[in-house]
């Protein structure tokens, strides 16, 4: 035992259970048990890009993580995604699987990650499962990426696809807008959900469509459909970490609800360590060492 073992300095590395959480009772989730969702207790997803916040959301319960490449916007700051790289996705893959005991981990596939080569996009698939630890890959597009959907498939990486309001393709669109409001863009989501399904992926992202034709996709495929701004019917849910704790100050989008104010409240309690400080009443006694006690020498007279 050494002899400062009486000090505590760093983190206690398990963190405290939940009250109602046991967590005897939760297995990692797999593919198969997304799969076996469909139709049934609705899915949770949200994003996550570091070991603590994974920690928080998979204490949550919620089924699957997704690193997601929103990260270049909520993260780094871009205003959209295109400049994330796999190094990005890996790095932060990496970071989440390592904070992550029990939910299904995601890494998405960046911008040109996967578009050019299907070659190319298996490898960089596989380097976000074997580097980054990640359990799937997520990539946009329907119908042109079907037959790369299949080649990633077919070396054993689980594809999670994304169509509708595919943000990658920010420019293509015209900007970040609801996709498949007439007939005929309908029409076509909709013949890309069943071409993604048919190459093999195990979900779907349905982003940014309106909720009749997200549930008329979700009647229609047999595998699970997970939406962002896609209406209630869907088989889960996704949303942005940051968005879901209300941690982006001045962003809010119609599809987002906010379950807590984390901008203001992350604030105000940086306010108050800041004028504690500015008052000494920060750090306490209960915050500070002291020197170890030295033994007091005897001294007699014989
Ligand atoms: O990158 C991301 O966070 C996503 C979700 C919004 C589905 O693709």
């Amino acid at each position: 035992m050494s002899e400062n073992s009486d000090v505590k300095y760093g983190r206690p590395s398990a963190a405290p259970r939940l009250a109602g959480e046991s967590d005897e009772s939760r297995k990692p989730v797999t593919v198969p048990e997304i799969r076996a969702r469909k139709g049934g207790l609705p899915l949770t997803m949200v994003t996550a890009y570091d070991a603590t916040f994974a920690r928080m959301l998979d204490d949550a319960g919620v089924e699957m993580l997704l690193v997601g490449d929103s990260l270049g916007m909520v993260v780094q700051g871009n205003s959209d995604t295109l400049g994330v790289t796999v190094e990005d996705i890996v790095y932060h893959t990496r970071a989440v699987t390592r904070g992550t005991r029990y939910a299904h981990v995601i890494g998405d596939m960046p911008f040109l990650s996967y578009q050019v080569t299907p070659e190319e996009a298996v490898r960089n698939a596989g380097r976000i499962l074997a580097e980054g630890r990640a359990h799937a890959v997520k990539l946009e597009g329907g119908a042109t990426i079907a037959p790369t959907i299949r080649r990633i498939v077919d070396a054993g990486i689980p594809v999670m696809a994304h169509v509708g309001l595919t943000p990658q393709s920010v420019h293509a669109l015209g900007g970040f807008r609801v996709q498949g409001r007439d007939d005929e863009a309908a029409e076509k989501i909709f013949a890309d959900a069943l071409a993604v399904e048919a190459a093999g992926a195990y979900a779907l992202v349905l982003e940014g469509v309106p909720g009749e034709l997200a549930a008329r996709i979700t009647a229609a495929v047999s595998i699970p459909t997970i939406g962002i701004g896609a209406g209630v019917d869907c088989d889960g849910q996704v949303l942005v970490c940051y968005d879901l704790l209300g941690m982006t100050a001045d962003l809010r989008p119609k599809f987002v609800k906010r379950y807590d104010d984390g901008h203001a409240r992350v604030v105000e309690a940086t306010r108050t360590f800041r004028d504690e400080v500015r008052q000494r009443q920060f750090p306490g006694a209960e915050h500070t060492f002291g020197m170890r006690k030295r033994p007091v020498p005897v001294t007699g007279t014989g």
